[in-house]
């Protein structure tokens, strides 16, 4: 680690509790993060790992109100699902708290209270939409109107959700409010908002020219942010959930979720270490990274920045390592689509299998570009990889040391070049390794680790000890003390990728690690795994309830000669990974495919009163004569009769339909639409029809026979 710092603080972006996480965060932020600080430990460093769940924010009020429930009770509900899934996947938090504590609305309001006092907020009067009906200013989400882009009438006030595009409630046309269907009459209310025009020419060079290693989606983001010129952004809100603005007068008012969210960060460390906190985030010597998505790039590295810079007491940033998106089969991520692979299901269909997860979203992480994840994938680098190459040589080396030496790790009699020139690489990939995690390289850094396993797995099918056990033993148990101790070196280097299966092999090897703290322990809520601060760290030997005396090994002892002495007995021949089945991905693709089914349909439109759907005249008719629209393929022009008037309607369902056909059916027709000339004729009305998805048409008609002219309502 750079000399300047004696400690790293590691932050995993704070989840939203109104959903449970799903791969794509995993792939985002978690897993990375968490390879990352496990390796810190096992380099002996001093570092923190803090996360908890976002709380606050509009989407949370409107899950609750469509729910009927509380937003209280929405994120209780996912706090707990969101932090024991996250611990089930060996997420390895130091804390794990929340931003409904106590202690994180303390220190959002110290925080809020000192910028106010010290003169850093501006405060504007601004016109904003008021829903009159709910008595409420309405934030941007509940919002609906037209999308100016693509003309989705049921864009939100933030944000289309049919083409993606960022808006503000302004671009809406027809502005309604979703809580109340009503129209919307705009109000003046007051806000507090940071100028980060003003700290534009600092951010400039703190970034552009200070952080030029940083990754270069995320600086790209940054220049394009600082190129187009910075706005001040309003820090509260009209809103009853939240932290209320901490200052007199100001009712009714609440923190923006983006202000007091990153200051989680501060309370989660301050919760946790409630003496010495301050050492974490107040002294030069702490290095801060960052991780987080590529959507919240602006908050880490602009918002949050001034932030702090206005403030003036906390350290800044080290790094934002902010990845792309990870797609599910093709398709983005979406939780209104249902279209996720969320961990607590994941956890529950694959017991045992936590490490096969990380080691694919992390071999497949989205680094440099959005990637995808597919079941198909992810069994075959489970089947391929880590059951063919690195369980197959773990178990080929310490079964056949039980095999032919009892389980005990043989002498190394006969050598010979390939034994050395093999364990040569090792020392080679965890330089590489240590190169690329250093970076955040953490998909390359993987491959290195796994070209270790590949290399012994190599070695073992070359060297063939089942066949020289035939006629040569010496050469036999050089060729297995070779391999066990590549086996050693892989419990070491896996041990940031793939806890639970390291630990599994180190049991097999009976050797202990110095991990710096054991990953399984802290349960309860918040989740406080034991951190001795300043007093050094202990010895993990793997089962330290047997009391077994084991080696401990180290990261610098990672292709070191003999990890094992000979003579050491090993454990139980346990296999690491164990094969998928083509029946299990089906059972998951199949799941998916059903959601896909459900939501390929048009979505449903905005809603109408009941006044309006009362302006439509709907009633039965009959179809007296029919025949095509000349020149045409799709248009029929037909002869009704709607029980009070003949008349004449064109439909366009001449490819489906054939004039005789027609003749005789009892349909139902929008009797009052206005009248509309079509090549030439004059329709009167609109004969209904149901479209299927792959875009036939059927005629809705009365179940039993009716009288024509019957109001349909
Ligand atoms: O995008 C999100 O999920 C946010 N809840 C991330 C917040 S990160 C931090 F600032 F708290
Ligand atoms: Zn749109």
């Amino acid at each position: 680690m750079d000399k300047r710092f004696k400690r790293t603080l590691v932050t995993g972006a704070l989840p939203y509790a109104n959903g449970p996480v799903h791969i794509g965060h995993l792939a985002g932020v978690y897993v990375p993060a968490d390879i990352y600080v496990r390796y810190l430990r096992l380099r002996g460093e001093d570092v923190l790992y803090v996360c908890g769940s976002d709380e606050h924010g509009v989407p949370i009020t409107i899950k609750a109100k469509k729910q009927g429930v509380s937003p209280q009770d929405i994120v209780d509900k996912y706090h707990k699902i969101i932090r024991d899934s996250f611990s089930g996947l060996g997420i390895n938090f130091d804390i794990y708290s929340r931003t409904t504590s106590e202690v994180h609305e303390k220190t959002a309001s110290e925080f809020f209270r000192k910028l106010y006092e010290n003169g850093k907020f501006i405060t504007k009067e601004t016109e904003q939409y008021y829903d009159e009906e709910s008595g409420t200013f309405l934030a941007d989400r509940y919002i609906v109107g037209t999308c100016p882009k693509c003309g989705n009438p049921d864009a939100y006030g933030d944000q289309c959700e049919k083409c993606g595009s960022t808006l503000s409630p302004e671009e809406l046309g027809n502005p309604r409010s979703s809580l109340s269907g009503g129209r919307l009459v705009k109000k003046n209310t007051t806000h507090w908002y940071l100028p980060l025009d003003e700290y534009e020419p600092w951010l400039r060079e703190w970034i552009l020219e200070n952080h030029k290693e940083w990754k270069t989606n995320v600086y790209g983001q940054c220049k394009s942010w600082l190129d187009g010129g910075l706005q001040p952004r309003a820090v509260s809100r009209d809103l009853d959930w939240g932290i209320p603005l901490p200052v007199e007068g100001t009712e009714g008012k609440v923190m923006y979720v983006w202000f007091d969210a990153p200051i989680g960060y501060i309370s989660n460390t301050r919760e946790l270490l409630p003496e010495s906190w301050e050492k974490w985030w107040k002294s030069d010597d702490t290095r801060i990274v960052n991780f987080i998505g590529k959507d919240n790039i602006v908050f880490h590295c602009i918002v949050f920045p001034s932030m702090c810079r206005a403030e003036g007491g906390y350290v800044l940033t080290d790094n934002v390592p902010a990845n792309e998106f990870l797609n599910l089969e093709g398709d983005k991520i979406s939780t209104s689509k249902e279209w996720a692979i969320w961990l607590q299901d994941y956890l529950k269909d694959f017991p045992g299998q936590e490490d096969v997860l990380r080691y694919v979203l992390c071999a497949n992480a989205p680094e440099t570009k959005d990637n995808d994840f597919t079941w198909k994938d992810f069994q075959a680098r489970n089947n391929n990889e880590l059951v063919a190459v690195f369980g197959n040589f773990v178990n080929r080396a310490v079964v056949l040391t039980q095999k032919y030496f009892g389980g005990a790790v043989p002498g190394n009699p006969k050598p010979a070049d390939i034994d050395a020139e093999t364990l040569a690489r090792i020392p080679e990939c965890r330089r590489a390794m240590e190169s690329y995690l250093e970076t955040f390289h953490f998909r390359e850094a993987l491959k290195e680790a796994m070209d270790m396993a590949r290399i012994g797995n190599k070695y073992i099918s070359d060297t063939e000890p089942w066949k020289t056990a035939k006629t040569d033993m010496d050469r036999t148990a050089s060729i297995l003390y070779t391999s066990l101790q590549i086996c050693a070196d892989l419990a070491v280097a896996f041990e940031p990728f793939l806890p639970f299966s390291a630990e599994k092999l180190r049991n097999i090897l009976r050797v202990g690690i110095d991990a710096g703290r054991d990953y399984r322990a802290g349960e309860g809520s918040p989740t406080v795994n034991f951190y001795k601060d300043g007093e050094g760290r202990a010895l993990h030997t793997g089962s330290p309830e047997s009391g077994e005396d084991r080696p401990v090994l180290t990261w610098e002892m990672l292709g070191a000669p003999e990890l094992l002495s000979p003579g050491h007995r090993l454990g139980e021949a346990v296999l690491l990974f164990s094969k998928i089945e083509d029946s299990v991905i089906e059972a998951q693709t199949a799941r998916l495919d059903e959601i896909r089914r459900k939501h390929s349909g048009t979505p449903q439109k905005a809603e109408c009163t009941f006044e309006e759907f009362g302006k439509m005249d709907i009633r039965t008719a009959t179809v007296l004569e029919a025949e095509r629209v000349p020149k045409t393929d799709k248009l029929l022009k037909l002869t009704i009769d709607t029980g009070f008037d003949r008349r004449t309607i064109v439909s366009g369902i001449a490819e489906q339909y054939s004039p005789e056909e027609m003749v005789g059916k009892q349909i139902c027709i929008l009797a009052n639409l206005k009248p509309r000339v079509i090549k030439g004729i004059e329709s009167r009305g609109m004969i209904l029809m149901a479209k299927q998805q792959d875009g036939r048409m059927r005629f809705v008609t009365p179940h039993e026979s009716v009288s024509d002219g019957a109001e349909i309502s």
